[in-house]
């Protein structure tokens, strides 16, 4: 595998793999502080970023790498018209691996086809969004012990968010586990997920606009409402504060709830939720880093 594009180019196997690894980065740090001494990491960021962008230079910094890149389209000739394609193919002539994030569905799809490095998919338009699933699995794994048999509620903008179809197409990998996909009928999951790995995975799962099923999740994946995905600031205006995570409701949880979140967060989680043992949005966070030190590891072949 010379790319991460979508989470399906990795197999179970090396799933468990990458996660492995992320638990040693975890306990042994030192083992890993310069593994790749003298490799550059290019971040090409087209959209805004906090976490994505932050956690990969991080990543290859802990790893003894260096970082170079742009965080906006308008620094970039982008804004003068080049392609991602020659973008890509010139950025593959400084860098050994490029982490790429662009408003275009396909568009890190096209870099990888362009470029003879390693290309990642930090996040392509309303598709997919590959490393935030390696930390959400990252997440899950710490803190469930594994990826079977669990009661998913996933709620929000379930239609454009990236990282909900991401992480439904990765536990549909999974035995045993069952969706609770609560969200406004507008912004329901897209026909493909229903159709293509729900109904022909066999597996378990209700489309809801209520908080009913709360009590019965392990695990609770909330998201943005995400206006920059809306053509129409009415519909956002009207949808953005539907559901909002509060900590009177989580009193009807389970104790060993785990509350996840890509961030970042508007409205969709009270402040005083943070303060709740089952809040596990900010270690998601810190696990990105981690598991994107195991994947620059692995794309760029050091052991
Ligand atoms: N979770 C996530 O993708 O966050 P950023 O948009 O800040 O990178």
């Amino acid at each position: 595998m010379k790319d991460l594009i979508s989470i399906t180019d990795l197999t179970v196997e090396e799933l468990q793999e990458l996660i492995d690894k992320a638990l040693d980065i975890i306990e042994c740090p030192d083992k890993y502080a310069e593994k790749c001494k003298r490799k550059k990491l290019a971040t090409l960021f087209f959209e805004p970023s906090t976490r994505t962008r932050l956690s990969f230079e991080a990543a290859m910094l802990e790893l003894g790498g260096s970082v170079l890149g742009f965080s906006e389209a308008n620094s970039s000739s982008a804004a003068k018209g080049e392609s991602v394609a020659d973008t890509a193919r010139t950025v593959a002539c400084y860098a050994d691996i490029i982490a790429m994030r662009h408003p275009k569905e396909g568009a890190p799809l096209v870099a990888a086809s362009a470029a003879d490095i390693p290309v990642i998919n930090a996040g392509d338009g309303g598709h997919n969004h590959p490393t935030q699933t390696l930390t959400d699995l990252l997440t899950i794994y710490r803190e469930k012990g594994g990826f079977s048999n669990l009661k998913i509620g996933f709620c929000g903008d379930l239609k454009f968010g990236r990282t909900v179809h991401s992480l439904i197409n990765a536990m549909c990998r999974y035995e045993g586990n069952e969706f609770v996909l609560i969200s406004p009928e507008e912004l329901r999951v897209p026909g493909y997920i229903r159709k293509d790995l729900l109904d022909r995975g066999g597996f378990k799962y209700v489309e809801t606009d209520n908080w009913d099923l709360l009590p019965e999740l392990d695990i609770l994946y909330m998201t943005r409402v995400q206006r920059e995905r809306f053509f129409n600031e009415a519909d956002y205006l009207r949808l953005k504060d539907v559901f909002i995570l509060t900590a009177e409701k989580l009193r009807s949880a389970k104790e060993d709830l785990c509350i996840m979140h890509p961030l970042p967060r508007v409205n969709e989680i009270e402040r005083a939720v943070d303060d709740d043992p089952r809040a596990c949005y900010f270690k998601q966070v810190l696990n990105g880093k981690y598991i994107r030190m195991a994947l620059i590891l692995k794309l760029l072949g050091i052991e």
